[in-house]
């Protein structure tokens, strides 16, 4: 661990540590409009805030004399085993950050063997992302389409051909959150054509449009990405569509996610979307006790929103999260440094985890979740 810790502090000599510094590279690496809707979140941003200060209400009560010599954060979810607890949360549009977009930071997780999850909105496609990463594990995250059924499916159906393994249904974006900061900047990276890479490479998507005009695109892509009509039903049918495992994203009500387990979901992720939808919902880490309980260990439970550094990956493991993924911080490593500085970043974050966890007393994640926190 010392080595790897050694080697991890001389590879990022040139690049920000922390999340605060990271930020700040981005700021001037970005213009406003673009640094603003990844920086910002809805409404007066008080679950911006809460979803990382209430980190702070958790504390670690580490064990010692346990002889961590030896770590093992591997994790079995869904019958794969990833060699750690960190994934890279589903992100949009990653050109906005930099030209190599969901390349550089599906290469960099590659790299690491961090599990990559990609957004519906990717700059780039299933396929590009595929072909640049053969062999490490990936999921895909789906906006289902409500208008447009068929074009969900044919995603889910190219992420199954390209080895995906599981489908990731963000239930949160019914409708586009209240954005103050996008609509200061009038700043809309799908109507710049951002978004636009994942879904100009589906067939059935192409197909249907009446021309292939820039606008009429754009249009199109809006209305297949927001899902007012979204309900259970629509879970059943995507079932149909795969044999993949399918995972929700967004709960965070331990009813919603009892209604999940009962459906036959395989996973949930408890995620308010980073602040980004509903401003005032409860901070991530605030949902996650609860939601556990509810479904007492019978689906795995994944975690974001909030996650700034390894201690934080560890205090949620020990609530009960299975593993967490990782946001704001990758895409501020992308805008700073391209595939190299989500490479630092992914870097920071497993040395920063394996460090904690040591120091906690625990030499596995099941250690992890036993672990007691103490609650302010
Ligand atoms: C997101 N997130 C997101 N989620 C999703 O399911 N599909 C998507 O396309 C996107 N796009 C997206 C763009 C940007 C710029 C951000 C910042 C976030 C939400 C993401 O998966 C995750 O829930 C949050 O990023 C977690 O919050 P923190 O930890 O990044 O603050």
């Amino acid at each position: 661990t010392n080595d790897l810790l050694l080697k991890s502090i001389e590879a990022s000599k040139h690049y920000p540590i922390n999340f605060t510094e990271l930020e700040a590279a981005a700021k001037q690496a970005l213009e406003p409009g673009p640094f603003g809707y990844i920086r910002s979140s809805a409404g007066g941003e008080e679950t911006y805030r809460k979803n990382t200060d209430s980190f702070y209400k958790y504390s670690i009560i580490p064990r010692f004399l346990t002889d961590v010599s030896t770590l093992n954060t591997e994790v079995t979810i869904l019958g794969h085993t990833y060699p750690h607890p960190l994934f890279i949360a589903p992100v949009g549009v990653n050109k906005i950050a930099h030209e190599d977009g969901e390349l550089a930071v599906s290469k960099a997780a590659a790299k690491l063997e961090f599990p990559y999850i990609q957004s519906t909105v990717s700059s780039y496609s299933i396929e590009e992302i595929a072909a640049e990463t053969k062999g490490s594990s990936k999921w895909f995250q789906l906006y289902w389409s409500s208008q447009q059924k068929e074009v969900s499916f044919s995603m889910v159906r190219r992420a199954e051909a390209a080895g995906y393994k599981a489908i990731v249904l963000t239930v949160d974006t019914t409708m586009l959150g209240w954005r103050e900061e996008d609509i200061r900047n009038q700043y809309s990276p799908l109507k710049r054509g951002f978004g636009q890479g994942n879904y100009v490479s589906d067939p059935v998507f192409m197909s249907a449009l009446n021309d292939h005009s820039q606008e009429t695109i754009v249009h199109k892509i809006i209305e297949n990405i927001y899902h007012p009509t979204l309900n259970w039903t629509n879970i059943s049918e995507l079932r149909e569509h795969t044999t993949l495992p399918i995972l929700i994203k967004g709960i965070l009500h331990p009813e919603d996610a009892k209604l999940a387990v009962e459906k036959g979901i395989d996973g949930i992720i408890v995620s308010n979307h980073g602040g980004r939808q509903l401003d005032g919902v409860i901070a991530s880490i605030d949902a996650l006790p609860a939601v556990v309980q509810a479904v007492n260990g019978r689906i795995p439970i994944l975690f974001d929103s909030g996650i700034r550094r390894g201690s934080d990956a560890v205090k949620a493991l020990a609530l009960g999260a299975t593993a967490v993924c990782i946001g704001r911080p990758v895409i501020w490593g992308l805008a700073s440094g391209g595939q190299e500085g989500v490479e630092r970043v992914l870097e920071n974050f497993l040395q920063e985890t394996r460090v904690s966890i040591s120091l906690s007393g625990a030499r596995n994640l099941e250690e992890v979740q036993n672990l007691q926190l103490f609650k302010d």
